[in-house]
């Protein structure tokens, strides 16, 4: 293969982050995690020279995913643990973020919140190690509970509280491929400081009358984040929810969306109105382990799949 070299501007942080990662190892990763390089030498900041030696195994940053949406019963939590247990079923390492005082995620994967000794509030408010329950579903779960709830006042007057999540997460993010955040129906601190944390933002829209109801703050938020605390916030896309297309309310309303927000993102495909998603939850399992040969099930392994790829296979 050719032998090019780069520049410091190239090399740099990749190099730092390969390093944090990797060890002793002297290798060079670029903006897509893929290892671009070994170095073969280098002097200091500003004349580091780096020789690319080999080309094409890959490391690839875990992918921290928001789904967030301020309207309530969208389907957020469903697809938080469907999607979560889909990428894992892919071979990937997921870790799933319960940031809602509600606990529903919490409940969806088997545990019982008001029971639990340690839960996210620990490690936000009171900025402890990060309490993790090991293979539930084949997924890791931070879980959480009603304690949750105070954390908005108490983080609100805290110093950059809106941070705490993200150094919450720092020091356990390379042991994994993904981390999806459940967020709570608020556009309080609990979930701005999950798009602080994360490295994309994907919202789930029902597909009814009110579905772009509320849109233009969602996204004004995702907008101010991406401007103000975290630069490199993407808009993964938009996932439909709960679509009936016996309905004309249904059809038009997917309508709209693809309409007004395919221009903002990618829509993904739709996710039908089905009572076995709570009948799935109410027995604690992802759907395809409750009903495997339901027609949601290849829906859900088709948008994993999809990000997936636009993260990079490994
Ligand atoms: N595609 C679907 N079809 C039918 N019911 C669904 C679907 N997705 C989710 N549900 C059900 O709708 C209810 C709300 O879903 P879910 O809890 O996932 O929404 P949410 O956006 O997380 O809600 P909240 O804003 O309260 O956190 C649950 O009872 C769930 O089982
Ligand atoms: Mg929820």
């Amino acid at each position: 293969m050719a032998v090019t070299p780069t520049t410091a501007e190239q090399g740099r942080l990749p190099l730092e982050n390969a390093l944090r990662r990797g060890g002793q190892l002297p290798v060079a990763i670029d903006e897509k995690g893929i290892l671009i390089a070994i170095v073969q030498r280098w002097r200091d900041d500003t004349t580091l020279k780096v020789r690319l030696l080999i080309q094409g195994t890959e490391i690839v940053a875990a992918s921290i995913y928001a789904i967030f949406n301020q309207s309530g019963g969208v389907g957020k939590t469903t697809l938080t643990q469907n999607i979560g247990y889909h990428l894992s079923q892919l071979g990937r390492k997921v870790l799933l973020v319960d940031d809602d005082p509600q606990g529903s995620l919490t409940v969806f994967m088997g545990l019982e919140p008001i029971e639990l000794k340690k839960t996210l509030y620990d490690a936000v408010v009171r900025e402890e190690d990060i309490a993790i329950i090991r293979n539930v579903s084949g997924m890791d779960l931070v879980p959480s509970n009603i304690s949750l709830s105070t954390a908005e006042m108490e983080l609100v007057g805290a110093m950059m509280g809106e941070l705490r999540l993200k150094q919450a997460l720092e020091s356990i993010t390379d042991d994994y491929d993904y981390i999806l955040i459940d967020c709570p129906p608020s556009l309080g601190i609990l979930s701005i400081m999950s798009l602080v944390a994360a490295t994309h933002v994907l919202v789930p829209i029902q597909t009814e009358f009110k579905a772009l109801k509320g849109t233009e703050l969602l996204l004004t938020t995702i907008v101010k984040t991406l401007k103000i605390a975290n630069k490199k916030l993407k808009i993964a896309g938009f996932i439909p929810t709960m679509y009936d297309g016996r309905t004309s309310q249904g059809e038009n309303s997917l309508k709209a969306i693809y309409e007004q927000l395919s221009k903002v993102g990618k829509v993904f495909p739709t996710i039908p109105r089905t009572t076995d998603f709570a009948n799935a939850s109410q027995k604690q399992l992802p759907l395809a382990l409750y009903n495997p040969k339901h027609h949601a099930v290849s829906i859900l392994q088709e948008i994993a799949k999809t990000l997936d790829d636009a993260h990079g296979s490994k």
